[in-house]
């Protein structure tokens, strides 16, 4: 278990499926989402699936609020290519929670961690074009814009590019110097 000013990180917990699925449920959230449209996931097939895909994670953090253990989202860490040390960032905060800070303080623990602990020179995600505040939090932190898929989603109406980010482990050494220490 690990702490930051606001957020606990620990493991799965049973419990935290349910909070799970309401997050996966929230339209707000679904936006951000490439795989689905805008609908009820079944609740029993999407919980066994985020078990089974949490406990095959590389990395798989529960993030609670330090003041009264809110459940307030996950982070993980799934590695691509074992060869070439590279992995996949996934992070999803409770909307209640948006704006204070929070996705900015779990990705950066995260993303030190996953470097520091398991050796990776890279570290990806591919994030929609429309969804502006994980675009800023990435960006903040040094992901760079890698590449583009053209029309990969189609929300709303209308076609979205669905952008590849990256940060090389040197990178984030030179803009979070602290984060040896972490
Ligand atoms: C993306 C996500 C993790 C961000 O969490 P958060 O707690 O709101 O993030 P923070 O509060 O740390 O930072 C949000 C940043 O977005 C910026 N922002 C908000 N709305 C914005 C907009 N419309 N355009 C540009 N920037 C915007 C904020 O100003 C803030 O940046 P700042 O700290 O430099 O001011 C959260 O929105 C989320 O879980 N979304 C759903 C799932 C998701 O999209 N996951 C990522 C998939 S790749």
């Amino acid at each position: 278990m690990f702490a930051t000013e606001n957020l606990i990180f620990r493991g799965l917990e049973d419990d935290d499926l349910e909070n799970i699925l309401r997050l996966r449920n929230d339209p707000l959230v679904q936006r951000t989402l490439t795989f689905s449209a805008i609908a009820p996931a079944p609740s029993s097939k999407y919980k066994e699936h985020m078990k089974t895909f949490a406990e095959g994670s590389a990395l798989w953090f529960s993030l609670v609020h330090k003041k009264n253990y809110e459940y307030v989202g996950f982070c993980c860490i799934n590695l691509l290519e074992a060869k070439n040390r590279d992995a996949r960032l996934g992070v999803t905060i409770a909307s209640r929670f948006w704006g204070k800070g929070y996705g900015t303080e779990a990705t950066r623990f995260t993303v030190n961690h996953a470097f520091k602990q398991f050796g990776l020179q890279r570290i990806s995600l591919d994030v929609t074009e429309g969804n502006a505040r994980a675009r800023a939090v990435y960006t903040k932190l040094g992901f760079k814009e890698e590449g583009r898929k053209r029309r990969g989603n189609w929300i709303d109406g209308h076609w979205e590019d669905i952008i590849a980010m990256g940060v090389l482990d040197e990178e984030w050494a030179e803009l979070h110097p602290d984060s040896r220490q972490l």
